[in-house]
């Protein structure tokens, strides 16, 4: 894109101050700030700027929420669902989509979250239990199971060199498909777009949500076609015990015919911080945490449950087909009012003191309306369910160690071996994925 291009398009779109120093940069400044705005995609810009002034509601929610049905699966029919994910699996038509371009700002941590060392024994980082967890799964069922990790702009680059350094974790590099999310420009409550330098606009990944049309973008509907993968097991990047590609949930999503479906926990406490899967108007729906009423929170049945009592703990099951249908339509814009650095006249660099400035993001669930069908699923978060988001204190670092090898304590206690509290404990998801495995392998060693 040339200056005189870059020129007509902005003042088209009414942004021509991102050229306002201009005369001051470099020519490697003038470069880069072309190329950024070559990349603006200007009708998702208007859409932004309608939200900004209230003539599009960021999300319409109409009707009562009520608390929808949430299985929870025992006996022959917990075993029906596992015999048919393990079709599902073996048939080779399952993937796995991990969302990692966030920003990890609570966590604080300099790099890809997943690089973020969370192995009590070995140091062994986030995406090492991911990966490792997909190799156990592909040798258990002999089968390919594609990794489809998403990345932002900003974290692209660390995060593959964190699969070089370790050697895919003994995945092949053609089953990890690394793809970037889409970046938005932030902008003023009067719908301008923001420079935090004279020559760089102001980016933002475009939230969980933007994997859909990134995607789409980047030919990942096509490879799974290829490849014959029809079902995609949903997960985020900071929770090292969810059990990835679980057969269990998948078998209970495809014997459901589902279109989305949703892992659910009871909530810790009423007050929790966990998006709440809701039925309204015949349609289901997720409640922000932060949308969350006292009332809603508390309300309770008549022996005494809480009424929402599930929280979503953001680990799916998708049909392909309904995830490439919605590639096609605009997702709902969620705003968030932050603190961003901005220049002044002179072209000195400011730092913000209040938030003066909006991101926008696109959600994965705002996909639940649009599903034919919904199925959720409990399970019990003691073994499946324990984030990195906090740098102390709850879902930190430590809460997730302690969590983790609780977990694998249980495992070998049940397979016949007891394990000091004092001893740090690790096991390699290859080596065993559950009590079942370890007893099997205890077994191996022992002939061996
Ligand atoms: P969080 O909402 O926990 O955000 O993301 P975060 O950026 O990781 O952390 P904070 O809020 O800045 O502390 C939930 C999941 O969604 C992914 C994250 O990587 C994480 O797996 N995510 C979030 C994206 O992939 N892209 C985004 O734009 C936002």
């Amino acid at each position: 894109m040339t200056y005189e291009q870059a020129t007509t398009l902005l003042k088209k779109n009414g942004q021509e101050q991102l050229l306002r120093f201009w005369k001051k940069l470099s020519a490697a400044e003038r470069k880069a700030l072309l190329a950024q705005i070559e990349k603006i995609d200007f009708k998702e810009v208007a859409r932004c700027q309608k939200v900004l002034s209230g003539e599009v509601a960021a999300t319409a929610k109409k009707g009562k929420p009520t608390a929808p049905k949430v299985a929870e699966l025992k006996g022959a029919a917990l075993k029906k669902a596992v015999a048919a994910g393990e079709k599902e699996l073996a048939a080779g038509h399952v993937g796995v989509l991990l969302v990692a371009g966030g920003q990890g700002s609570r966590l604080g941590f300099d790099g890809p979250k997943g690089a973020y060392s969370i192995g009590p024994v070995t140091g062994a980082s986030l995406f090492y239990f991911h990966a490792r967890k997909i190799l156990a799964a592909s040798i258990k069922y002999a089968v390919r199971i594609p990794f489809y990790v998403m990345t932002s702009e900003a974290n692209y680059d660390a995060t593959v060199a964190h699969f070089e350094d370790n050697g895919y974790f003994g995945l092949d590099p053609e089953d990890v498909i690394f793809f970037r999310q889409g970046m938005w420009p932030g902008m003023t409550a009067d719908g301008k777009i923001i420079l935090d330098q004279p020559g760089r606009v102001f980016m933002s990944p475009d939230g969980h949500g933007g994997m859909i049309s990134a995607l789409k973008a980047n030919g990942c509907f096509a490879d799974m076609k290829k490849r014959g993968v029809k079902t995609l097991f949903y997960f985020q990047v900071d929770n090292p015990m969810v059990e990835v590609a679980d057969p269990a949930f998948i078998g209970l999503h495809t014997i459901e015919k589902s279109e989305y479906s949703l892992k659910l926990c009871a909530k810790r406490d009423p007050n929790e911080g966990l998006g709440m899967v809701v039925k309204r108007d015949g349609h289901f729906d997720m409640i922000e945490y932060t949308e969350m009423t006292d009332e809603m929170n508390n309300r309770r049945t008549k022996t005494g449950d809480l009424y929402f009592k599930f929280g979503s703990p953001a680990i799916h099951v998708f049909d392909r087909a309904f995830l490439e249908r919605l590639a096609s339509k605009d997702m709902p814009l969620h705003l968030a009012h932050k603190k961003i650095a901005t220049v002044d006249e002179k072209g000195k660099v400011v730092k913000a003191t209040e938030p003066n400035g909006y991101k926008f993001e696109k959600f994965i669930f705002d996909a639940l309306p649009e599903a034919k069908g919904v199925t959720c699923f409990a399970f019990d978060r003691a073994e499946e369910f324990s984030p990195v988001k906090n740098a102390e204190g709850k879902d930190s670092p430590a809460t997730c160690k302690a969590d983790l090898q609780a977990k694998w304590r249980r495992q070998l206690a049940a397979a016949g071996v007891q394990v000091s509290e004092k001893v740090p404990v690790e096991i390699d998801p290859v080596y065993a994925l559950d009590a079942a495995e370890i007893a099997q392998m205890g077994l191996l060693l022992t002939a061996w």
